[in-house]
């Protein structure tokens, strides 16, 4: 498989019990992607990103992960390809009993291959890359802003320094300054770091300033991947429906 594609889907199938997520959903995300994917409340994008980082197995289908098959290899070749992406979850949640510095530095520790001078220096590297300050590496994340708290988040998922970076609804919540400026930060991480994102997002601002390509999952599959102005024209309920709420907002 081309190395340059760095996530595959094909005919990927999930489900939870009887509830059927996705039936047959093929994606492919190149290497240098922004794909912003769109879709219903409970259609599956979480689902979706899950399976691409193996935290999910299909119930049928494949899922290639840096062109190989996720599951291949053994238990440390395994280890070695989780190293290759970060995640930015939903809600992105912090180890709340641990300051900002020690919730960066927690996926470095699990390396249990660095000196803590090395943690320290890679820790005030990272706070930096997120537009921190220093002296945030010792407040607690009850003490930070929802959009501190989301920058943070982003440094840890950031820490081994990924190929692809996964968000899942990294801007919910946050007011339009605070999500304009996250957004403006992702962009430059992506030109300077060159890495591929993969974010699900709601927010028309976000997928205006930053999507390549729009993934949209309806019908519990992948019905288009294509830019957002080819997207807009296409003609699906969905995709109809959805963009006219933006136009209505505005
Ligand atoms: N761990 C789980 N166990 C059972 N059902 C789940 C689980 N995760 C998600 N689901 C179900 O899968 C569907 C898709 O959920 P999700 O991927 O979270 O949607 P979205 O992120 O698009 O809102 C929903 O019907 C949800 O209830
Ligand atoms: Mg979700």
């Amino acid at each position: 498989m081309n190395p340059k594609k760095v996530v595959a889907l094909r005919g990927l199938i999930s489900r939870f019990g009887d509830n059927l997520v996705l039936n047959g959903v093929d994606l492919d995300i190149m290497a240098d992607d922004i794909v912003a994917l769109v879709g219903g409340s409970g259609s599956g994008k979480t689902t979706l990103l899950r399976h691409i980082i193996g935290l999910h197995r299909p119930a049928a289908g494949e899922v290639f992960l840096f062109g190989e098959p996720l599951f291949a290899g053994n238990y440390l070749e395994q280890q070695v390809r989780r190293r290759r992406f970060g995640v930015l979850f939903q809600q992105g949640a912090l180890f709340s009993a641990f300051n900002v510095r020690d919730n960066i530095a927690f996926p470095l520790r699990e390396l249990k291959a660095l000196e803590e001078e090395e943690i320290q220096a890679l820790v005030a590297y990272k706070l930096a890359m997120v537009e921190l300050e220093p002296e945030h590496a010792l407040l607690m994340p009850a003490q930070l802003s929802g959009g501190m708290s989301r920058r943070v988040a982003l440094a840890r998922a950031l820490a081994l320094e990924p190929e692809l970076l996964l968000l899942d609804e990294p801007t919910a919540g946050l007011d339009p300054d605070r999500s304009t400026s996250f957004v403006a930060l992702v962009r430059r991480l992506h030109r300077q770091l060159g890495i591929t994102v993969v974010l699900v997002t709601h927010d028309v601002s976000t997928l205006l300033a930053l999507a390549g390509r729009v993934a949209v999952l309806a019908d519990r599959r992948i019905v288009s991947a294509v830019s957002l102005e080819e997207t807009m024209k296409l003609d699906h309920p969905f995709i109809q429906s959805f963009f006219q709420l933006f136009s209505k907002r505005g």
